[in-house]
């Protein structure tokens, strides 16, 4: 194994441990110190983060096929029961037994859809609605299956109590502090765009989605898991598209405010891109009245090298336009910390 590729598993496997994943923490550990070559054969000199998450989530993925039974022993995910510390033997063996596909299967880049992330970005929500007064027309950038596009549908515990309905997914300990709680939120448009979008009601989405959560997270698994019975019943439209595409036409629309939020793609768009995004929310935040709002909402980290570092809430509302930053939490999202 080069030095390289050591390294970025020992930094993957910190980052593990700093977000809560005793589990893949020790697998890539002992993947860094294993004197063989079945890691080093699959990722070669592809040392990147979105690489070594690529190969946990395509080993990961067969593990919820029922094609690694020996590895599915140690996965909370498959029901297996064994110590998840202990899984690195039979991880090494599925790796070099299906090599060519692990490796095949890094060409696509790993695809989250985090329900955590809706503690902020509901926040933020709220916020719109308290200063505007107005339904909600909500635009999502990078949505993904559009998991996020439903959070008003989830239920949020925080220090003080919980927001939201009864039912379905639940954060725990999302909010440090409070938004707006007192504001009547209405959401009345949910659509967003993605480069690849998922169906939340395809199996095989669902185990795309899954295999890139840590399978010792087992509240991560539960909230996605029942995110996917939510979009079941309440619907939302995720199209085909780039985010600078996705914008061209968006403008302020009488009686809604109109809000384009994203969280954790930032760091995906090239420059050019990043650029004309930015354009066209400024075009659609000229246009912007007191009657017609625009707000652009945003939930982002450093970059995208940066899983362990803080991601920030940023507001913009428009017809004034004034940064402001909400709020900030870890990339997962929870907890949520208020300013
Ligand atoms: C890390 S995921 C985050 C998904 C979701 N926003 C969340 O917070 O769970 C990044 C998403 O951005 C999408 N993406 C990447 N580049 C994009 C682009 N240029 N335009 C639109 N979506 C893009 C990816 O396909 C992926 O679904």
């Amino acid at each position: 194994m080069t030095g390289a590729l050591r390294r970025g598993l020992l930094a993957q496997a910190g980052a593990c441990a700093e977000l809560g994943s005793p589990m893949y923490a020790e697998l890539l550990a002992r993947a860094a110190d294993d004197p063989g070559t079945a890691v080093a054969d699959v990722l070669g000199d592809r040392t990147g983060p979105g690489f070594v998450l690529g190969m946990l989530g395509a080993v990961h993925r067969l593990v919820l096929e029922g094609r690694a039974p020996g590895l599915a022993a140690h996965y909370p995910t498959a029901g297996g029961a064994k110590d998840p510390l202990a899984a690195w033997p039979a991880f090494r063996d599925a790796l070099v037994e299906h090599a060519p596909e692990v490796r095949a299967g890094l060409a696509d880049p790993p695809q989250t859809n985090e329900v955590g992330r809706a503690a902020p970005l509901i926040g933020g929500l709220l916020a719109v609605a308290a200063a505007t007064g107005l339904p909600v027309r909500l635009l999502e950038l990078g949505a993904s299956a559009g998991l996020n596009l439903r959070a008003d549908h989830f239920r949020i515990l925080h220090e003080g109590g919980a927001y939201g309905p009864e039912a379905g997914v639940v954060l725990e300990d999302a909010w440090r502090g409070l938004p707006r709680v007192d504001a009547r939120l209405v959401i009345v448009e949910r659509r967003g765009c993605d480069l690849n979008p998922l169906d939340p009601a395809s199996p095989e989405a669902r185990r795309r989605l899954l295999s890139y959560v840590w399978p010792d997270q087992a509240a991560r698994v539960a909230r996605l898991r029942a995110a996917f019975a939510v979009a079941e019943r309440v619907p939302a439209t995720v199209v085909r598209a780039g985010a600078a595409e996705f914008l061209d036409g968006v403008a302020p629309r009488e009686g809604v405010a109109t809000v384009v939020w994203h969280s954790t793609m930032q760091a995906y768009l090239s420059p050019d891109e990043s650029a004309r995004v930015l354009a066209r929310l400024e075009q659609a935040g000229a246009a912007a009245t007191a009657d017609a709002p625009f707000a652009h909402l945003s939930f982002e980290g450093p970059d995208a090298s940066r899983l362990d570092a803080a991601h920030v809430l940023t507001l913009r509302l428009w017809p004034d336009g004034g940064p402001a930053i909400l709020a900030e939490g870890p990339s997962h999202g929870l907890p949520t910390t208020w300013r």
